[in-house]
């Protein structure tokens, strides 16, 4: 294939320059949405008279059959081409001849790029939010599972207060779905159209903007021509949300990998999301929920680049701007399969309650409800806060729990101790009692789930 702007010269690159510059290995992948873009373009070239309608109908014909022989692999993209949007055009002319040469009238590959990749991204998007939603759910089935399995809840990972673990899956719940608002939030932006940009200061022929974009779902065209070709912070924005997917996967994936390791053993990851060792005969690794973790440094390095890459660049177009989608893709892949590997991972997880239970009768966890059992009894919190702290060192000096102390012991510390002490820091109790809005009783976990589950439908 010759190029498209063969003219000032006679488009003969030297072969190394010509690879450096051709983008057909990673944009070919847009071939739909180009053809689609296309179809809206002569649309409203032939709607407008700026082309022919005949000439507009054979553009289309041709397209739907280019799209068609592409889909059903009896067109093979070729990667010689400097980019897709020159190999759609040129095999558009091939077959239907000079009607063909008539498509990129009254639009530039600038515009068309900044569309291509609009298109593209929105599709990404419905799809990473379906993913969103589906991970979601199954962490709302775990929690409802174990809305009631008591475990510790740490600070600094030190066990600090008894929780469920349902309780402590739906806060990864209320992450992922903040994660779907901040994707409809950049859709806003996303969901704009450059076409009719030209290449960066509009046309002189008589365009339907606003009828192109409506074409192609897009809510409006975008209101300045220079902004419309040069503008990538809808890549940004997206590539900062997935970012932020990444963040929380891989803080789930962290403590996964702890609580599946021999020290913690709270939680069984099912076999088939697991691997072996070639050489330890004993080993059961989490590599998925590491590799989850791994690949967050890889979304967070396509946001540095692109970032990078735009920093500082002049007004309009400039062909950095092709830099752009090996990251945003690169980083939609790489969220893609990580939500998809996550929920199954998720779904396959069981939890060990009893050793969840054993390590929260360990570690004084109960610690401030003796306090505020002292404080409800009238001692000041301050005071009650002081002899607990007493109460915890006498207990590791002599090796006990809190439970396992006589009321002599406890009424030596302080008189206002009665029998009724026992209730108070009985585990599952201390968890019943923090019925506050959002806290860690099973109510509450139903509650979370409930709103949880109806956010993700209203979605
Ligand atoms: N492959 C180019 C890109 O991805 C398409 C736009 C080319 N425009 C140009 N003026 N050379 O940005």
């Amino acid at each position: 294939m010759g190029k498209i702007w063969a003219g000032r010269t006679n488009g003969t690159v030297n072969k190394i320059a010509d690879d450096f510059n051709s983008s057909i290995r990673f944009d070919s992948r847009m071939y739909k949405e180009d053809i689609k873009g296309s179809m809206a373009h002569a649309t409203m070239l032939g709607a407008t008279g700026i082309i022919p309608k005949s000439d507009a109908d054979k553009i289309i014909d041709g397209l739907e059959t280019i799209l068609n022989d592409i889909e059903s692999g009896n067109l093979k993209i070729d990667f010689n081409a400097e980019d897709i949007h020159s190999f759609v055009e040129q095999t558009l002319t091939e077959r239907i001849g000079d009607a063909g040469r008539k498509l990129h009238t009254a639009r530039s590959r600038n515009d068309q790029v900044a569309l291509d990749l609009r298109l593209y991204l929105k599709n990404e998007v419905n799809e990473v939010k379906l993913k969103l939603k589906e991970l979601i759910l199954t962490v709302c089935d775990k929690a409802q599972q174990y809305k009631s399995a008591v475990m510790p809840g740490y600070t600094h990972l030190q066990r600090a207060q008894p929780i469920v673990f349902g309780h402590h899956l739906m806060a990864y719940a209320m992450m992922l779905l903040r994660d779907i608002g901040r994707l409809k939030d950049a859709e806003k932006r996303l969901n704009i159209s450059p076409i009719g940009s030209c290449a960066l200061a509009g046309t002189t022929y008589d365009t339907d903007r606003n009828s192109e974009a409506q074409m192609l779902g897009l809510y409006e065209p975008c209101q300045n021509s220079i902004d419309g070709v040069s503008d990538r912070d809808f890549c940004i924005e997206l590539c900062s949300a997935l970012s932020l997917i990444m963040l929380h996967l891989s803080r789930f994936s962290e403590e996964i990998v702890l609580w599946a390791s021999w020290e913690f053993k709270f939680i069984e990851l099912s076999d088939d999301y697991t691997t072996g060792s070639s050489i330890m005969p004993q080993k059961k690794n989490p590599d998925m929920a590491e590799l989850v973790r791994g690949k967050t440094g890889r979304v967070y390095g396509d946001l540095m680049a692109l970032l990078t890459t735009l920093k500082g660049l002049p007004l309009a177009y400039n062909k950095d701007l092709q830099e752009d989608k090996e990251s945003i893709f690169d980083a939609f892949d790489t969220v893609n399969s990580c939500l998809s590997v996550f929920c199954g991972m998720i779904n396959g997880m069981t939890a060990k309650t009893e050793k969840m239970l054993l390590a929260a009768k360990e570690g004084f966890i109960n610690a401030t409800d003796l306090a505020d059992y002292l404080t409800k009894k009238g001692v000041p919190f301050r005071t009650a806060y002081k002899t607990c702290g007493e109460i915890v060192s006498h207990c590791i000096n002599s090796g006990k729990t809190l439970d396992q102390i006589t009321i002599e012991e406890y009424k030596s510390f302080c008189d206002n101790f009665e029998n009724d002490l026992y209730e108070a820091i009985d585990l599952q109790n201390c968890v019943n009692m923090r019925r506050s809005l959002g806290g860690t009783c099973t109510e509450s976990v139903e509650k979370q789930i409930e709103y949880v589950k109806k956010s993700v439908t209203a979605n």
